[in-house]
Protein backbone atom coordinates (compact mmCIF):
# COMPACT_ATOMS: atom_id res chain seq x y z
CA UNK A 1 0.00 0.00 0.00
CA UNK A 2 2.86 2.21 1.07
CA UNK A 3 4.70 1.54 -2.12
CA UNK A 4 2.08 2.79 -4.29
CA UNK A 5 1.33 5.88 -2.58
CA UNK A 6 4.79 6.53 -2.66
CA UNK A 7 5.61 6.14 -6.09
CA UNK A 8 2.64 8.22 -6.70
CA UNK A 9 3.84 10.95 -3.95
CA UNK A 10 7.14 10.94 -5.99
CA UNK A 11 6.08 11.35 -9.54
CA UNK A 12 3.73 14.17 -8.02
CA UNK A 13 6.73 16.36 -6.05
CA UNK A 14 9.26 15.58 -9.29
CA UNK A 15 6.16 17.58 -11.46
CA UNK A 16 5.45 20.74 -8.65
CA UNK A 17 9.54 20.79 -8.66
CA UNK A 18 9.24 21.32 -12.54
CA UNK A 19 6.86 23.85 -12.11
CA UNK A 20 8.42 25.26 -8.89
CA UNK A 21 4.90 24.73 -7.22
CA UNK A 22 5.69 23.86 -3.35
CA UNK A 23 4.68 21.06 -2.15
CA UNK A 24 0.98 21.24 -0.91
CA UNK A 25 -0.08 21.82 2.84
CA UNK A 26 -3.95 22.68 2.18
CA UNK A 27 -6.01 20.08 0.28
CA UNK A 28 -9.85 20.31 -1.66
CA UNK A 29 -11.65 17.61 -2.33
CA UNK A 30 -14.46 17.89 -4.58
CA UNK A 31 -17.25 15.75 -5.30
CA UNK A 32 -20.04 15.26 -8.22
CA UNK A 33 -20.77 18.72 -10.38
CA UNK A 34 -18.88 20.39 -8.03
CA UNK A 35 -15.68 21.59 -9.98
CA UNK A 36 -17.45 25.18 -10.40
CA UNK A 37 -16.88 25.49 -6.92
CA UNK A 38 -12.66 25.46 -6.96
CA UNK A 39 -10.25 27.96 -5.91
CA UNK A 40 -8.46 30.01 -8.05
CA UNK A 41 -5.37 29.14 -8.02
CA UNK A 42 -1.95 31.29 -8.71
CA UNK A 43 0.56 29.45 -11.36
CA UNK A 44 -1.77 26.15 -11.22
CA UNK A 45 -0.43 23.39 -12.69
CA UNK A 46 -3.07 20.70 -13.78
CA UNK A 47 -2.37 17.04 -13.64
CA UNK A 48 -4.45 14.56 -15.44
CA UNK A 49 -5.29 11.70 -12.63
CA UNK A 50 -4.85 9.11 -14.95
CA UNK A 51 -1.21 9.79 -15.53
CA UNK A 52 -0.89 9.59 -11.82
CA UNK A 53 0.71 5.62 -10.83
CA UNK A 54 -1.41 4.04 -9.26
CA UNK A 55 -4.26 6.46 -9.23
CA UNK A 56 -7.39 4.37 -9.26
CA UNK A 57 -9.39 5.66 -12.42
CA UNK A 58 -13.06 7.53 -12.18
CA UNK A 59 -15.65 6.35 -14.40
CA UNK A 60 -18.70 8.24 -13.16
CA UNK A 61 -20.25 11.32 -14.96
CA UNK A 62 -19.23 14.19 -13.48
CA UNK A 63 -16.41 13.21 -11.69
CA UNK A 64 -13.40 14.41 -13.74
CA UNK A 65 -10.26 13.13 -12.15
CA UNK A 66 -8.18 16.21 -12.42
CA UNK A 67 -5.91 17.10 -9.90
CA UNK A 68 -4.68 21.23 -9.74
CA UNK A 69 -1.92 22.14 -7.82
CA UNK A 70 -0.78 25.85 -7.00
CA UNK A 71 -0.45 28.65 -4.52
CA UNK A 72 -2.99 30.47 -2.47
CA UNK A 73 -1.22 33.54 -0.24
CA UNK A 74 2.35 31.80 -1.13
CA UNK A 75 1.10 28.29 0.46
CA UNK A 76 1.10 25.05 -1.58
CA UNK A 77 -3.11 24.02 -2.62
CA UNK A 78 -4.14 20.92 -4.37
CA UNK A 79 -7.50 20.52 -5.50
CA UNK A 80 -8.66 17.11 -6.64
CA UNK A 81 -11.54 17.70 -8.60
CA UNK A 82 -13.22 14.08 -8.84
CA UNK A 83 -13.20 11.00 -6.64
CA UNK A 84 -13.34 7.55 -6.72
CA UNK A 85 -16.30 5.75 -5.08
CA UNK A 86 -17.29 2.60 -3.37
CA UNK A 87 -20.11 2.09 -5.39
CA UNK A 88 -17.99 1.57 -8.33
CA UNK A 89 -16.84 -1.57 -7.09
CA UNK A 90 -13.31 0.08 -5.74
CA UNK A 91 -12.13 -1.67 -2.43
CA UNK A 92 -11.59 1.23 0.65
CA UNK A 93 -7.68 1.11 -0.26
CA UNK A 94 -9.02 2.87 -3.87
CA UNK A 95 -11.30 4.98 -2.37
CA UNK A 96 -8.69 6.17 0.05
CA UNK A 97 -5.83 6.67 -2.21
CA UNK A 98 -6.26 10.31 -3.26
CA UNK A 99 -5.88 10.87 0.58
CA UNK A 100 -3.14 9.21 1.02
CA UNK A 101 -1.24 10.63 -1.63
CA UNK A 102 -2.22 14.12 -0.26
CA UNK A 103 -0.70 12.91 2.98
CA UNK A 104 2.50 11.88 1.81
CA UNK A 105 2.65 15.13 0.07
CA UNK A 106 2.17 17.11 3.11
CA UNK A 107 -1.18 17.82 3.08
CA UNK A 108 -2.35 19.06 6.46
CA UNK A 109 -5.58 20.63 5.95
CA UNK A 110 -8.38 19.34 4.40
CA UNK A 111 -11.53 20.57 2.63
CA UNK A 112 -13.81 17.97 1.36
CA UNK A 113 -17.18 18.19 -0.19
CA UNK A 114 -19.63 16.61 -1.59
CA UNK A 115 -23.22 15.56 -2.82
CA UNK A 116 -26.24 14.49 -0.05
CA UNK A 117 -30.09 14.03 0.08
CA UNK A 118 -31.81 15.92 2.83
CA UNK A 119 -33.02 14.20 5.91
CA UNK A 120 -33.63 16.81 8.16
CA UNK A 121 -36.65 18.69 6.45
CA UNK A 122 -35.22 22.35 7.18
CA UNK A 123 -33.29 21.93 4.52
CA UNK A 124 -33.53 23.07 1.04
CA UNK A 125 -32.46 22.12 -2.62
CA UNK A 126 -29.57 23.95 -2.95
CA UNK A 127 -28.52 24.81 0.68
CA UNK A 128 -25.27 23.39 2.28
CA UNK A 129 -24.44 21.62 5.55
CA UNK A 130 -21.27 21.77 7.45
CA UNK A 131 -20.63 18.37 8.32
CA UNK A 132 -20.50 18.09 12.28
CA UNK A 133 -20.29 14.60 12.96
CA UNK A 134 -21.31 11.18 10.73
CA UNK A 135 -22.66 7.64 11.13
CA UNK A 136 -21.40 4.93 9.04
CA UNK A 137 -24.19 2.74 7.43
CA UNK A 138 -21.70 1.41 4.99
CA UNK A 139 -20.78 -1.69 6.32
CA UNK A 140 -17.25 -1.44 6.12
CA UNK A 141 -14.75 0.72 7.73
CA UNK A 142 -11.86 2.08 5.61
CA UNK A 143 -9.16 1.57 8.53
CA UNK A 144 -9.79 -1.87 8.70
CA UNK A 145 -6.48 -3.86 8.56
CA UNK A 146 -4.75 -0.25 9.17
CA UNK A 147 -2.13 -0.42 11.98
CA UNK A 148 -1.04 2.28 14.23
CA UNK A 149 2.30 2.39 13.89
CA UNK A 150 3.25 0.36 16.56
CA UNK A 151 1.62 -2.70 14.96
CA UNK A 152 -2.02 -2.32 16.68
CA UNK A 153 -5.04 -2.03 15.24
CA UNK A 154 -6.12 1.91 14.65
CA UNK A 155 -8.38 1.96 17.67
CA UNK A 156 -8.76 5.74 16.78
CA UNK A 157 -10.53 8.46 18.40
CA UNK A 158 -13.45 9.90 16.21
CA UNK A 159 -15.34 11.82 18.73
CA UNK A 160 -13.68 15.12 17.23
CA UNK A 161 -13.37 14.08 13.25
CA UNK A 162 -14.53 17.02 12.00
CA UNK A 163 -12.16 20.24 13.19
CA UNK A 164 -14.90 22.37 15.26
CA UNK A 165 -13.06 25.62 15.76
CA UNK A 166 -13.25 26.09 11.86
CA UNK A 167 -16.72 24.72 11.41
CA UNK A 168 -18.00 27.60 13.87
CA UNK A 169 -15.81 30.25 12.15
CA UNK A 170 -17.03 29.06 8.72
CA UNK A 171 -20.63 29.36 9.77
CA UNK A 172 -20.50 32.40 11.45
CA UNK A 173 -18.97 33.73 8.06
CA UNK A 174 -21.79 32.47 6.44
CA UNK A 175 -24.47 34.07 8.00
CA UNK A 176 -22.54 36.81 7.48
CA UNK A 177 -22.15 36.91 3.90
CA UNK A 178 -25.75 35.21 3.22
CA UNK A 179 -25.15 31.54 2.14
CA UNK A 180 -27.32 28.98 3.62
CA UNK A 181 -25.63 26.25 5.59
CA UNK A 182 -26.65 25.01 8.63
CA UNK A 183 -24.62 22.24 11.17
CA UNK A 184 -25.57 18.34 10.99
CA UNK A 185 -24.81 14.88 10.78
CA UNK A 186 -24.39 13.06 7.89
CA UNK A 187 -25.01 9.33 6.81
CA UNK A 188 -22.88 7.46 4.91
CA UNK A 189 -24.49 4.49 2.84
CA UNK A 190 -22.42 2.21 0.45
CA UNK A 191 -24.74 3.04 -2.57
CA UNK A 192 -25.10 2.72 -5.85
CA UNK A 193 -29.14 2.58 -4.60
CA UNK A 194 -30.72 5.35 -3.29
CA UNK A 195 -32.60 4.70 -0.43
CA UNK A 196 -36.13 3.16 0.10
CA UNK A 197 -38.88 5.00 2.80
CA UNK A 198 -38.07 2.74 5.09
CA UNK A 199 -34.48 3.38 5.79
CA UNK A 200 -35.44 7.09 4.82
CA UNK A 201 -37.27 7.10 8.07
CA UNK A 202 -34.85 5.26 10.03
CA UNK A 203 -31.59 6.89 9.28
CA UNK A 204 -33.76 10.34 10.84
CA UNK A 205 -34.81 8.79 13.40
CA UNK A 206 -31.51 8.02 14.59
CA UNK A 207 -30.02 11.37 13.95
CA UNK A 208 -29.16 11.64 10.34
CA UNK A 209 -29.80 15.40 8.97
CA UNK A 210 -28.47 13.81 5.40
CA UNK A 211 -27.02 10.99 3.21
CA UNK A 212 -24.52 10.53 1.19
CA UNK A 213 -22.39 7.58 -1.02
CA UNK A 214 -19.17 9.13 -0.41
CA UNK A 215 -16.53 11.55 1.82
CA UNK A 216 -17.06 9.20 4.53
CA UNK A 217 -14.36 6.95 4.17
CA UNK A 218 -11.71 9.39 3.40
CA UNK A 219 -12.50 11.98 6.44
CA UNK A 220 -11.42 8.39 8.38
CA UNK A 221 -8.58 7.98 6.43
CA UNK A 222 -7.48 11.68 6.55
CA UNK A 223 -8.48 11.84 10.30
CA UNK A 224 -5.88 8.66 10.53
CA UNK A 225 -3.22 10.86 8.69
CA UNK A 226 -3.29 13.03 11.03
CA UNK A 227 -4.90 15.50 9.19
CA UNK A 228 -7.67 18.58 9.87
CA UNK A 229 -10.88 18.18 7.88
CA UNK A 230 -13.59 20.18 7.12
CA UNK A 231 -16.62 18.73 5.17
CA UNK A 232 -19.43 20.16 3.56
CA UNK A 233 -22.56 18.67 1.94
CA UNK A 234 -24.29 20.32 -0.94
CA UNK A 235 -28.19 19.57 -0.40
CA UNK A 236 -28.90 18.60 -3.80
CA UNK A 237 -32.03 16.50 -3.20
CA UNK A 238 -35.00 16.67 0.03
CA UNK A 239 -36.36 13.73 0.72
CA UNK A 240 -40.00 14.04 2.01
CA UNK A 241 -40.16 11.26 4.34
CA UNK A 242 -43.78 10.91 4.53
CA UNK A 243 -43.77 9.87 0.32
CA UNK A 244 -40.29 8.95 -0.82
CA UNK A 245 -40.24 10.40 -4.43
CA UNK A 246 -38.15 9.31 -7.31
CA UNK A 247 -34.37 10.42 -7.87
CA UNK A 248 -31.97 10.31 -10.56
CA UNK A 249 -28.22 10.79 -10.78
CA UNK A 250 -28.93 13.57 -13.25
CA UNK A 251 -30.88 15.17 -10.81
CA UNK A 252 -28.44 15.21 -8.28
CA UNK A 253 -25.77 16.80 -10.43
CA UNK A 254 -27.64 19.33 -12.04
CA UNK A 255 -28.50 20.74 -8.64
CA UNK A 256 -24.69 20.28 -7.60
CA UNK A 257 -23.41 22.29 -10.84
CA UNK A 258 -26.09 25.02 -10.11
CA UNK A 259 -25.02 25.36 -6.24
CA UNK A 260 -21.62 25.20 -7.11
CA UNK A 261 -20.52 28.14 -7.27
CA UNK A 262 -22.05 29.23 -3.63
CA UNK A 263 -19.90 26.43 -2.29
CA UNK A 264 -16.84 28.75 -3.96
CA UNK A 265 -17.22 31.40 -1.28
CA UNK A 266 -17.35 28.85 1.61
CA UNK A 267 -13.88 27.46 0.04
CA UNK A 268 -12.19 30.86 -0.57
CA UNK A 269 -13.28 31.67 3.24
CA UNK A 270 -11.65 28.21 4.63
CA UNK A 271 -8.25 28.97 2.90
CA UNK A 272 -8.70 32.09 4.75
CA UNK A 273 -9.36 30.71 7.98
CA UNK A 274 -6.42 28.25 7.59
CA UNK A 275 -3.39 30.77 8.54
CA UNK A 276 -1.03 28.75 7.17
CA UNK A 277 0.54 31.64 4.54
CA UNK A 278 4.17 32.48 4.30
N1 LIG B 1 -28.83 9.59 -1.13
C1 LIG B 1 -27.55 9.15 -1.19
N2 LIG B 1 -26.58 9.82 -1.78
C2 LIG B 1 -26.89 11.02 -2.32
C3 LIG B 1 -28.19 11.53 -2.28
C4 LIG B 1 -29.21 10.78 -1.64
O1 LIG B 1 -30.37 11.20 -1.57
N3 LIG B 1 -28.17 12.74 -2.91
C5 LIG B 1 -26.89 12.95 -3.31
N4 LIG B 1 -26.11 11.91 -2.96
Amino acid sequence: MVAVEGKAGGYLIARLREAGIPPPRMGVVLGSGLGEAAPGLDDALEIDCRDVPGWPPCGVPGHAGVLRFGRRSDTGLLVQSGRVHYYEGYDMEAVTFPVRVMASLGVEKTFMANAAGALNPVYERGCMMLVRDHINLMGVNPLRGVSDGEGNPAFLDVSNLYDERTGDELLERSKASGWPMEGGTLVAVSGPTFETGAELRYMRLVGGDAVSMSLVPEALMAHHMGMSITAVSLITNVWDLRKPHSISHRDVLKTAVEAAPMLRGIIASWIELQGLAG
